[in-house]
């Protein structure tokens, strides 16, 4: 083939693509590189209709998955090869983040051996990245099992358009000899300005109503809001696939806080139990749970709060004679500040001593699940404090991606 003409295809023909020649295919990629010669992929054919249909949101509905006469899905697999550990009496140990770039890398690298093969006998093909944007439709859509994650799709079919080839940066944007080459501000204008001059660039730049050709890119096709948004739902999905594990990242990434700093912010969480009123305030560092306070929502004896009340900052506050006292703050609708005194004094001192048990392991990084786990098994003999057991659990599972409430759990989420 010659690479200086191969370009993307789109629109293809009615002419099928039989499944002798796609298994050929499929299996001369195979003799791609692979980790540990393990093969760590799997690769789903969709051609039914409805099954294009059902996966078409997932691609933001990109009308080559429904036209297309195959759909392929290429996973990172280390489902296969876990189960044949499990079957040999071996222990396998890739539940990780590690294994999951393997498998990843693996998938993908076969993936482009497909590309090649399949473009040299003149199939035309669209590669979807969008495949990582919304991962869980995908997993649904095709059933894949834990440590099977998709990271590729290519649409396949007999060309029915010949798109000019696309522009391409000078090799010395991208190559450096020995050492990384710093891209000085006369580097980046001399390998981007053919680019942005193109015509269709000036035109995208111009229909678009922006400046340059950067901004198309930054505020419209890929945007920090959207990126930050999908990063996050791609590590909770790699968390429900089993590639990541509670504490994985704040263990690894972020430092132990050992002083409690004087202001944190926290969610408050309302829930009911055995009838009764409760509410946690959550105190966060980094967004996961440093500390926790529960007790009853009530006037006379607990703490009450305006209902539209979801967060606010928790403050620590030394007197004269250097006595601790936390003290919840919040704003009202209209912007007024209210400080709740003591919230130690409004709860059940007995609750405010597993409290501060609880929020200690908290602020060590105990991951979250084995946080709530000793929680659980905490024996306890009053009802209240049993109560109070289950309101803690449920508070600290909202922080665990894609974890579910326990069927046993009898308190509800309610709005109270
Ligand atoms: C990671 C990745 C994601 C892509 N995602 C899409 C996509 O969602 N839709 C699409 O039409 N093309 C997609 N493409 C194809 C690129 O748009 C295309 O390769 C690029 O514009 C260069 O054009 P060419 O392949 O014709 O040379 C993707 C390619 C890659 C490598």
């Amino acid at each position: 083939m010659n690479l200086k003409t191969r370009r993307t295809v789109r629109k293809y023909t009615q002419q099928p693509v039989t499944d002798e020649l796609l298994n050929r295919l499929l299996s001369d990629a195979a003799r791609t590189q692979t980790m540990g010669n393990l093969q760590l992929y799997s690769v789903v054919v969709t051609r039914d209709a409805a099954m294009k249909q059902r996966l078409a949101p997932a691609h933001f509905n990109q009308p080559m998955v429904a036209e297309a006469p195959v759909v392929l899905t290429i996973c990172a697999d280390f489902r296969r090869t876990t189960d044949w550990c499990l079957q040999r009496d071996a222990a396998p140990g890739y539940d990780n983040m590690l294994s999951f770039m393997n498998a990843a890398t693996d998938a993908l690298l076969f993936c482009q051996t497909f590309c090649c093969m399949a473009e040299e006998i003149g199939l035309g093909l669209c590669f979807l990245g969008t495949t990582v944007y919304m991962p869980q439709l995908i997993i649904e859509a095709l059933q894949l099992p834990q440590l099977v994650f998709p990271v590729a799709t290519l649409t396949v079919g007999w060309p029915a358009e010949t798109p000019l080839p696309t522009d391409r940066l000078p090799l010395e944007s991208f190559v450096h000899q020995e050492t990384y080459q710093p891209y000085t501000p006369e580097r980046i204008n001399t390998f981007y300005s053919p680019k942005e001059e193109l015509e269709e660039n000036r035109h995208f730049v111009e229909i678009n109503s922006k400046q340059t050709l950067a901004q198309v890119f930054t505020d419209i096709r890929y945007t920090k809001k959207d990126n930050e948004a999908m990063s996050q739902n791609l590590l909770n999905v790699l968390y429900k696939q089993g590639f990541l594990k509670d504490g994985d990242l704040s263990n690894s990434i972020m430092p132990m806080i050992e002083t409690r700093p004087e202001v944190l912010d926290c969610d408050v969480v309302r829930f009911q139990n055995q009838k009764e009123k409760w509410v946690a305030f959550v105190g966060l560092m980094n967004n996961r749970p440093y500390e926790i306070f529960t007790g009853l929502m009530d006037d006379e004896e607990g703490i009450s709060l305006p209902k539209s009340v979801t967060t606010g900052r928790i403050i620590k506050h030394i007197d004269r004679d250097g006595r601790k006292r936390y003290d919840f703050q919040f704003e009202n609708k209209r912007g007024y500040k209210t400080t709740v005194e003591g919230l130690s004094e409004k709860f059940n001192p007995e609750y405010w001593n597993y409290a501060k048990l609880i929020s200690g392991v908290l602020r060590y990084r105990m991951p979250l699940d084995n946080v709530i786990r000793l929680v659980a098994s905490l024996q306890l003999d009053s009802d209240s404090i049993n109560s109070w057991k289950t309101g803690v659990a449920r508070a600290l599972k909202k922080y665990i991606p894609g974890a579910t409430i326990d069927a046993t759990d009898k308190s509800s989420e309610e709005e109270v």
